[in-house]
């Protein structure tokens, strides 16, 4: 059971502060976790608490780390670790805001993950293997997406798409993944120099690009592609994270770069029209986060062709889901621990979306750290899919080589790729 709950700020990948705990348990073992943060949040997530004013930029964290040694650590000293859902209606139980803005969702987040983390010590089992055996899940090696140009609210505004990635269904193994996407990256940036169109390197690690439209990020992510040596949309595809939500609301939408205002018809024309010409294999958030209609036409024209992934319009919530699921807008879930606020409510999310024959892509936020969690949970659920952003800085590449650490145990046959998965939306 608990002991005592250390807690800490720490840094994140944007320089700002963030949320550290520590679960230490009577045995002397210790789960240890850090709060992520998002920069183009759905309006519906977990409120991260920030102290505001003029200090560190309004962005500290001293009430949030308040809360946890007032209100939380109290209530879970004493606790049995290896029962996370009771531990996280304890948690749930001290907040009855909406959107956790008691607490903060980035106190509940970093507290419920280390204690995930300390009943995985406590099992003396690897996080991926605790998850499995906790939940009942055959553990595999997911198929990451992984940008290539940043954009949106990670670059600025400098294209309004905010992912442009790559997704490698055709390799055999995560090493295989790794190494397609350095040659695509790289290649990527000699494009984009050799052109002058590159400005540095954006918040998940892709390109800052100088583009002068955003098909022109298209175009040059197709001939990236094929300056790798590979045929676009055989091996590698294309992934897209619109974030609409950060350009526009119902009907009315304004894409800076095109200087060009549409509506939500013309919006789900544009996007249709870059499935016809592109190797298009998914699409998060392709309409705003209230767009219920469009989001609906969206699905039922290009539903049976390309994954379409719910992220700021279901911000990881089993109600939103169910209702989507209805709805039939989107067939896939977007799964942020910390838009949910515990892990438990994170997996009721992720087995509403399964029970639905939904995909389910764990992933990171845009201000990331050390802190490798993501990699375990998407390997231990057996999730098939993990979204971290690009392939360049440390916050980013140290899920991706715990992903490679754990296929060296679990083996290269439990990886998803090469093979059909169990959706339709590729080939
Ligand atoms: P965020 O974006 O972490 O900045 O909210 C990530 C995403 O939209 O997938
Ligand atoms: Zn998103």
């Amino acid at each position: 059971s608990i002991k005592t709950i250390k807690s800490r700020r720490v840094w994140d990948s944007r320089g700002n502060p963030t949320v550290e705990v520590d679960i230490i348990l009577d045995s002397g073992e210790m789960g240890r976790a850090i709060a992520p943060a998002g920069a183009s949040r759905g309006m519906r997530e977990a409120i991260d608490l920030r102290d505001g004013g003029d200090h560190l930029r309004g962005m500290d964290v001293s009430k949030a780390l308040d809360n946890i040694n007032r209100i939380i650590a109290p209530a879970l000293i004493g606790q049995n670790v290896e029962d996370q859902e009771a531990v996280d209606n304890i948690i749930l139980s001290l907040d009855d805001s909406k959107l956790k803005s008691t607490l903060g969702g980035n106190a509940t987040v970093a507290t419920s993950l280390a204690v995930l983390h300390a009943a995985a010590a406590a099992a003396k089992k690897p996080l991926w293997r605790h998850i499995a055996d906790h939940y009942g899940c055959t553990p595999s090696i997911p198929l990451p997406e992984i940008q290539i140009f940043g954009g949106g609210a990670h670059a600025s505004g400098r294209v309004d798409i905010q992912d442009f990635m790559i997704m490698v269904p055709g390799a055999d193994s995560f090493d295989e993944v790794m190494e397609v996407t350095s040659a695509v990256y790289f290649a990527a940036g000699e494009i984009m120099e050799s052109r002058g169109k590159l400005a540095g390197i954006a918040d998940e690690g892709g390109w800052w690009p100088l583009f002068d439209s955003n098909e022109e990020a298209l175009e040059t992510l197709v001939q990236a592609i094929e300056k790798a040596g590979e045929k676009p949309g055989d091996r590698v595809v294309i992934s897209l994270d619109i974030a609409a939500s950060e350009f526009g609301t119902n009907d009315n939408y304004r894409l800076a770069l095109d200087e060009h205002q549409m509506n939500s018809e013309e919006l789900v024309d544009m996007l249709g029209g870059w499935i016809d010409k592109y190797p298009i294999a998914s699409i998060e958030d392709p309409v705003g986060e209230d767009d219920t209609e469009a989001m609906q036409e969206f699905t039922r024209r290009f539903g049976d062709r390309v994954q379409i992934i719910g992220d700021d319009y279901l911000v990881t919530n089993a109600d939103l889901v169910e209702q989507a699921v209805k709805d039939k807008a989107c067939n896939s879930v977007l799964v942020k621990v910390n838009q949910a606020g515990t892990v438990s409510e994170s997996i009721q999310t992720f087995r509403t979306a399964q029970k639905a024959g939904w995909g389910a892509v764990v992933s990171a936020r845009s201000g990331e750290t050390e802190d490798i969690t993501i990699s375990h949970l998407a390997i231990g659920l057996g999730s098939e899919q993990l979204k971290v952003g690009s392939f360049n800085r440390s916050d980013r590449m140290a899920k991706w080589n715990e992903c490679l650490r754990i296929q060296d145990e679990l083996g290269a046959d439990t990886f998803v790729g090469g093979r059909p998965m169990q959706s339709t939306w590729w080939g």
